[in-house]
């Protein structure tokens, strides 16, 4: 029998008198990131039973500043993830409880009335629709706009990505039918709903993320039909089951209830328990994100925060993002080469490097503005430079400017947060930056604040499952979740020495930005 928490079939009674349906059930997370698709199984404790993972094609680059990719590789990378976790952990498609979604939030997946994907989606990081955030910064404002959304107009938010397809490319804009973000396209495909939740759906420009819902007012100033986007819910809430062509394509079964999930910042936190007021979770992925939770939507009046919906309902959380973090570090290896070949990974060998270049790198400073910047900046102009180099610099250095170039960016987020009163009791790392012993040790001492490693390192596909969970009644509330799931496993001290340098060092980074942004504007 088809065990499902939508099914009434309750097959057991345990001892504990707690209606189970069917015995022990696990809840899957899958997460469409930007380089890849993570599926993660959970037990009902809350342990990693197993993981999935499939590459996604690096996203094209048709001219600079453009990032797209197509909604279809996604899908395809979404089947092979979770086939492989269901094989490794042995289960069977009937032994996942729920569903829950995670996935790199902002892009435009712009769906035809056959539900065919109409262009290839605009990215978050994709840049090109500065035009289209100058012109609603101008109308109807940028006051207006934070008024209604919380946030300003940023070339990064879906908005702005509709406008240019809408401008842009009519005959496309014509033929749209349905608006879904990256890991709700999925969602379409395993269900056949169009459905978001307030998290992803805070990075739109469409929400009123003070109110939770879609802002009649933006909708009318900007002329989308609201029929376009889908239904709204909260992240553990559930809002499908598994279709029977998404069974066919994912080895899941037919009816599993699925909850709406969380866009991959808001999911991640979850996975590491940044769910009250005072934790603050830093991840590094390709975008790096300093993410805190509130009791209220907190606004930073010049916008250089996104104020959003948590995945928790009637809580919000406050962001500031570095838009190449991660990828400063690709970007040097895909460049420059990982050094000689000794079979270690190709990270590990230029971490190795990076060790001997002492803290500080000589003097070197990175500012990581590969993309343009969002925190503090808000400049899709801005571009990375590498400051002070002299003959006696070498490629470790330089490696250890773009460890610290990054960090820096990142405390640029604590800085806004000390002036918004966001207060920061505990930072827990998250991503590929926690992976590195000495990425770690390097943000300990940028932020001057202790960090913390959580367990499990699966980001945030863990998150989803965790919700998925929730919206099965496996635990109460996402709060109860984190504290049966999620541990500390590591705790590391800052270096007082090296703090105080870095310290001296971030007021000089601080004003390279300012002297250069003339010239990137030119
Ligand atoms: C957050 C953001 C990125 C993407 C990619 O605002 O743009 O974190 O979600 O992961």
């Amino acid at each position: 029998m088809r065990l499902s928490f939508l099914s009434t079939a309750i097959e057991a009674e345990p001892a504990d008198g707690c209606a189970r349906l069917g015995g022990p059930i696990k809840f899957l997370g899958i997460d469409t990131g930007t380089g890849g698709t993570r599926a993660v199984i959970i037990d009902e404790d809350g342990l990693v039973i197993a993981s999935g993972v499939s590459e996604h094609v690096p996203f094209a680059r048709p001219h600079p500043g453009w990032a797209e990719q197509d909604p279809v590789d996604w899908w395809k990378a979404c089947g092979l993830a979770v086939r492989q976790a269901l094989q490794i952990s042995g289960l069977r498609g009937d032994e996942i409880g729920c569903v829950g979604f995670s996935g790199q939030m902002h892009g435009a997946v712009l769906l035809d009335a056959e539900g065919e994907v109409v262009r290839p989606a605009l990215i978050w990081c994709d840049q090109r629709t500065d035009p289209q955030s100058g012109a609603l910064a101008a109308s109807p404002g940028t006051d207006r706009i934070i008024q209604l959304t919380c946030n300003p107009p940023l070339t990064n938010f879906t908005l702005t990505k509709l406008l240019w397809v809408r401008e842009t490319e009519p005959a496309n804009w014509a033929r749209v039918r349905h608006i879904l973000l990256p890991k709700d396209y999925v969602r379409y495909r395993l269900t056949g709903e169009f459905a978001i939740d307030m998290a992803d759906a805070s990075g739109t420009l469409l929400l009123d993320v003070a109110s939770r819902k879609w802002s009649a007012e933006m909708l009318a100033d900007t002329g989308i039909d609201r029929q376009l986007l889908p239904a709204l819910y909260e992240s553990p809430e559930i809002c499908g089951k598994i279709s029977s062509s998404g069974a066919k394509a994912t080895g899941l079964a037919e009816g599993t209830p699925v909850v709406a999930g969380a866009g991959d910042q808001a999911a991640g936190a979850v996975g590491m328990g940044i769910v009250r007021a005072g934790a603050v979770s830093v991840t590094i992925g390709t975008s790096g994100v300093v993410f805190a939770t509130t009791d209220r939507p907190a606004l930073d009046p010049r916008g250089r925060l996104h104020t959003s919906c948590h995945a928790i309902p009637g809580r919000w959380h406050v962001m500031g993002v570095t838009q190449a973090a991660g990828l400063s570090l690709r970007w040097f290896r895909d460049c420059f080469g990982a050094g000689p070949e000794d079979g270690r990974d190709a990270y590990d060998r230029l971490m190795t490097e990076a060790e001997t270049a002492g803290p500080g790198a000589g003097g070197l400073f990175w500012l990581p503005y590969l993309m343009g910047e969002r925190t503090p900046h808000c400049d899709p102009g801005a571009r990375a430079a590498l400051t002070g180099l002299a003959l006696t610099h070498t490629r470790a250095h330089i490696i250890r400017a773009i460890l610290e170039g990054v960090a820096f960016s990142l405390k640029d987020s604590f800085t806004i947060f000390g002036e918004m009163n966001v207060p920061v009791e505990r930072i827990r790392l998250g991503g590929g930056g926690a992976r590195a012993p000495l990425w770690r040790q390097i943000q300990a001492d940028v932020y001057g604040h202790s960090v913390e490693l959580i367990e499990a390192d699966e980001g945030a596909a863990f998150g989803a499952a965790i919700l998925a969970g929730v919206g099965a009644a496996n635990w109460a509330s996402v709060e109860q979740a984190c504290e049966q799931a999620v541990h500390v496993r590591q705790e590391l001290a800052p270096d007082p020495e090296t703090v105080a340098l870095m310290a001296r060092n971030y007021v000089l980074y601080r004003r390279m930005y300012p002297a250069l942004r003339s010239a990137f504007a030119r």
